[in-house]
């Protein structure tokens, strides 16, 4: 909620104006990230300092400022440790003609979930 009447950008925000900031968008906002809609989870380990300071002002999933998510840390060691176990058992296959569409909410998410195949890995 705008605490005084501003300027954001080409914008006049009025006070008591309610501000939705969209960590979909930010996420894909091509001023911040070189090819954004690419899959590339290495273009985190490659990055200038200036790539670098603009992409810590775009990736915003946990939010920002005092309200920021407190379970950040927790978060981020759960996924990579599930997404790892399972990557290690498990072959995940896309359905077929299936696309699964975002809802840019404050948490991004699929509607209607993701679906996949699934499938023991040959070998486990
Ligand atoms: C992938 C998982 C998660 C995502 C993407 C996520 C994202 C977020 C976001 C966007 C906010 C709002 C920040 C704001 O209001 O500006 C938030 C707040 C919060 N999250 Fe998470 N979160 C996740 C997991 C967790 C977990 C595991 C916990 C607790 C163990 C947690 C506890 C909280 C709490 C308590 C707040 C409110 C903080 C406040 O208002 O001061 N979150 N989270």
């Amino acid at each position: 909620m705008a605490a005084t009447d501003l300027r954001l950008g080409a914008y006049r925000v009025r006070k008591g104006t309610l501000v939705v900031w969209s960590p979909h968008l930010a996420g894909r906002d091509p001023d911040s990230w070189r090819d954004p809609l690419r899959f590339d989870p290495d273009r985190f380990a490659e990055m200038t300092p200036e790539q670098k300071a603009l992409t810590d002002q775009a990736w915003v999933p946990f939010g920002r400022g005092p309200h920021m998510c407190i379970g950040f840390a927790l978060a981020q060691m759960e996924l990579t440790l599930i997404i790892s176990r399972l990557a290690q058992r498990l072959d995940l296959t896309p359905t077929a003609g299936e696309t699964p569409h975002p809802v840019g909410m404050v948490v991004n998410r699929p509607t209607g979930g993701a679906p996949f195949l699934v499938s023991a890995r040959s070998g486990t």
